[in-house]
């Protein structure tokens, strides 16, 4: 497993908490090259293994970002950054046309899908080991593509993790010059079933709604298989680059 990385490994998951985040924890626990697994989420999450370090963390506040980033103790060959926001199953839904743009949705989804990964970044990128493979991947989305944008809709959302794309490819920029081997990326998980996508299951074609466990493993291959060369790029859970 993850034959890409040396024998013993150090994983940040932030939003440990989430479908998606708490698959990765999981499947993390299970690798026996896993070292130290530090896991953030706003929630307190049981350590189910000794090798689970938790934190608390709220995204939307830096000093809160800076103080769990303080308290890894080792360099970092993943990190995983699984939060985002879509709706919160009351008032904020996403847009279905112009009219439905609002102010404090679009405020609440540039938080939490682009100015929170991007404080992570800040806080978190600098602890990537310098001498070996790391890779630093925040969860995007295939909707965040603006050349393949055929529906429209989702004005916040998209725009919220468009910039999130334009975040990873500007610090991959700045973090090759000190990091060598490392790859800044964002992934797309493909539809997976979870409190974020509840809503819209039911316009998933039958067969195409990912358990968080699948879509995790397959994120975990995309993240072994990645270069140093291929830093700053969106990448599909099949491995296919998605273009901006
Ligand atoms: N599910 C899909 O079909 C799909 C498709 C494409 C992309 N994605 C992306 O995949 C990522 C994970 O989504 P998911 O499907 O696993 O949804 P989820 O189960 O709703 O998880 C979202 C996570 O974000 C965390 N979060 C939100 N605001 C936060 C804040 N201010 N501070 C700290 N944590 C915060 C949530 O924490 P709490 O538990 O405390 O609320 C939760 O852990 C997101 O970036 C999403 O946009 C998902």
């Amino acid at each position: 497993m993850l034959p890409s990385f040396e024998d013993k490994i150090n994983i940040a998951i932030i939003g440990a908490s989430g479908a998606i985040g708490s698959a990765f924890v999981e499947a993390f626990t299970a690798y026996e090259k896993a070292d130290k697994i530090y896991t953030f989420s706003r929630s307190n999450i049981d350590n189910k293994h000794s090798k689970i370090i938790s934190h608390t963390i709220n995204i939307e506040n830096e000093s809160s970002i800076a103080l769990a980033a303080e308290c890894v103790q080792e360099k970092l060959d993943i990190i995983v950054v699984a939060t985002g926001f879509l709706h919160d199953g009351e008032t904020l839904q996403p847009e279905k046309s112009l009219r439905e743009i609002d102010e404090n949705k679009m405020i609440k989804s540039y938080m939490v899908n682009t100015i929170g990964p991007a404080l992570i970044g800040k806080h978190f990128i600098p602890l990537l080991q310098r001498d070996r493979k790391s890779v630093f991947a925040a969860i995007s989305a295939r909707v965040s593509s603006i050349s393949d944008n055929q529906l429209g809709g989702w004005y916040s959302y998209r725009c919220a993790k468009s910039a999130l794309n334009m975040f990873i490819k500007t610090a991959s920029i700045e973090a090759a010059r000190k990091f060598k081997q490392a790859a800044i990326i964002g992934l797309h998980p493909g539809t997976v079933d979870s409190k974020l996508s509840e809503p819209f299951k039911k316009n998933v074609a039958e067969g195409s709604l990912f358990s968080p466990a699948f879509s995790v493993d397959e994120l975990i291959k995309v993240i072994d298989i990645i270069k140093a060369e291929q830093t700053g790029q969106l990448f599909a859970w099949d491995g296919q680059e998605i273009p901006y």
